[in-house]
């Protein structure tokens, strides 16, 4: 028996932030020797919003360096990008076709991207899920590591599975695994700066409202200095009286990696203006390796083209026979 197999991929749209690598990344790191890993770059999903086709290659390649500036070692772990595998769309279509339309007008992000869209809303927005679904379920996937936000989507996924299996399969010879999703406690909602009710997002107008990976020290400080806090005097971790104090708490627990007991003494009696300059040198602390590695990569001209292409190589050596085994199992033929 081989390790367990991992999937998990983020949009190249925007900035990644602190909310992205908390969430997502940094989980893919901890565990990566013990598992066979996919991280994909999910470009197809960029364009279920309105795009700019100038900054998508771009943006593709930049997410796929912080993949490897984060942490992820290609001795566990393939990097590929989701359009360089064209089973994803076609098992989409698929899946697409067994999935019914209420599951998917029930999803909450469809419903808060919609209604942020009005009258403009593409049917990609609602399909969106389905297309996550397919990236999963194409590799045979046991684990995938995500934020509290994409627990809907993995239900989605768990749901779609068993829908094909029931019409498709037979008990003893499922046609696709159910896979588990992975949401850590801390971290795995990290809120905007400017609303500590609201989770920080590639997509909030303001870029006050979050932390991005690639952010310089002098703008990491000035967030944090202008970041939305309280006025109750000592600092506690409090979610529902005390959002932004306990998302500050939390951010400066994580990427100080102290407990939660040793961050409620430290910071019982403490004000903001101790605390602040407090996280900020630890968020540029935590920040450094991560940036210096970036552009360490992103300075190697062709490294990053030959780690996808490897990436897209071995991607589809488990895609391909997955999507074959489901259009078997559908009625599909073709000669060889
Ligand atoms: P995306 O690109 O919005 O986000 C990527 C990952 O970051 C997590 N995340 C957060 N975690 C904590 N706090 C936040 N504020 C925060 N914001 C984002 C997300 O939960 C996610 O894990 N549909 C997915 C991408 C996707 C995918 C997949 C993920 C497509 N196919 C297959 C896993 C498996 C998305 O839009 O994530």
């Amino acid at each position: 028996m081989g390790k367990p197999r991992i999937f998990s991929g983020i949009q190249p749209t925007g900035d990644l932030h602190l909310g992205n690598y908390l969430g997502a990344i940094r989980n893919w790191v901890e565990g990566q020797s013990h598992y066979d890993n996919f991280f994909c770059v999910v470009d197809l999903h960029a364009i279920t919003v309105s795009h700019n086709p100038a900054a998508l290659a771009a943006d593709t390649h930049s997410v796929a360096a912080l993949y490897l500036s984060c942490g992820i070692e290609l001795e566990h772990a393939s990097i590929f990008v989701q359009s360089h595998v064209s089973a994803h769309s076609e098992l989409a279509w698929l899946l697409n076709c067994i999935t019914p339309l209420n599951w998917l007008q029930d999803m909450v992000q469809f419903k808060e991207k919609a209604i942020k869209q009005g009258e403009n809303v593409g049917a990609g927005l609602l399909n969106y899920p389905v297309l996550m679904a397919a990236d999963i379920l194409l590799y045979d996937t046991d684990k995938v590591p995500v934020g509290e936000d994409q627990k809907q989507h993995l239900e989605l996924t768990r749901d779609i599975a068993a829908r094909l299996n029931y019409l498709y399969g037979t008990e003893e010879k499922p046609v696709l695994k159910l896979p588990e999703p992975v949401i850590r406690t801390e971290g795995a909602r990290v809120m905007s700066l400017t609303d500590g009710t609201r989770k920080m997002s590639k997509s909030d107008p303001s870029d006050m409202s979050r932390i991005n990976l690639l952010d310089p020290p002098d703008l990491i400080q000035q967030k944090i200095k202008r970041c939305k806090t309280d006025s109750v005097r000592g600092l506690t971790f409090d979610d529902s009286e005390r959002p932004e104090c306990s998302n500050l708490l939390t951010l400066y627990m994580i990427l100080s990696n102290q407990t939660k007991e040793s961050v409620t003494q430290k910071c019982a009696d403490m004000g903001w203006g101790q605390f602040k300059p407090l996280l900020t040198e630890t968020a540029i602390a935590a920040l450094k390796p991560i940036q210096d590695k970036y552009y360490e990569i992103m300075a190697e001209p062709g490294y990053l083209d030959h780690v996808l292409k490897q990436g897209r190589e071995r991607a589809e050596a488990i895609a391909n026979p997955t999507l074959a085994k489901v259009k078997a199992a559908l009625g599909y033929s073709m000669p060889l």
